[in-house]
């Protein structure tokens, strides 16, 4: 399995605080069958403003750790953005980081309280740059929660939707999860990422996630969702 979204490299934003605690993270996440990660530090949010080259300096020295350690996984660079007008830009400079730096698949944070106006249309502009915004953890956003139908339109203008693997466990907020089963069941899931900062709260562990989408929409799809789309997007190819 490949996570696309986790907060594993130390220092750098609310994951872990040390290099040791990103190892044990890793220890977690290959024992639940995960093979490579993308480090997706928090970037132009206001709170953490994680720089390209400090996110692909603190992957190469957490993939140099791994491999000391003998643990087996693979830490890809990325980044959580938040959303702001001047994202091409940024992207097109290298100033903000798209997943395994291909300058295609952009891991997207909108706010959590309402959609901002006008996002299909940014979207679609993202898309006309050649950019497939991934609207990270859309359970979590309480306008998705209350009209999941939401997501349609912005699949339809481009963007793709990853919903975290702990909003589809029974320890989800049941709007989360309500929601999170909704979209599964209407095909508006493309990735089920861990969003993990720590061994606490939400673990970098996709199985059970898998399992409970396999209920939802098959094994085969559940799979393709932590497995067959994840390793698209990290060689820049279409889903
Ligand atoms: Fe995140």
């Amino acid at each position: 399995m490949i996570d696309i979204h986790a907060h594993i490299l130390p220092f750098i934003d609310d994951g872990p605080k040390t290099i040791e605690e990103s190892i044990e993270i890793c220890k977690v996440a290959a024992n639940d069958g995960i093979k490579k990660i993308v480090a997706t530090p928090h970037s132009k949010d206001g709170a953490y403003e994680a720089n390209s080259g400090d996110i692909l300096k603190g992957v190469d020295q957490l993939n140099l750790q791994l491999r000391a350690n003998q643990v087996d996984i693979e830490i890809l660079p990325g980044a959580e953005v938040r959303i702001n007008e001047g994202l091409v830009k940024c992207i097109k400079s290298g100033e903000v980081l798209t997943i395994n730096n291909g300058g295609k698949y952009l891991l997207l944070e909108l706010p959590f309280v309402f959609v901002p106006p006008g996002l299909d249309n940014f979207v679609f502009s993202l898309k006309i740059s050649g950019i497939v915004p991934i609207i990270a953890h859309a359970e979590r956003i309480s306008a998705f929660q209350k009209n999941p139908g939401l997501l349609d339109q912005l699949v339809r203008v481009g963007a793709r939707v990853q919903i975290n693997a702990h909003g589809l466990t029974k320890r989800a907020n049941p709007r989360e999860r309500k929601c999170a089963e909704w979209l599964l069941k209407n095909r508006l899931v493309h990735f089920i990422a861990s969003d993990t900062h720590s061994l606490k709260g939400r673990p970098p562990i996709l199985s059970e996630a898998v399992e409970c989408a396999s209920r939802i929409v098959g094994e085969e799809s559940a799979m393709a969702l932590v497995c067959h789309n994840p390793e698209q997007i990290i060689n820049g190819l279409d889903i």
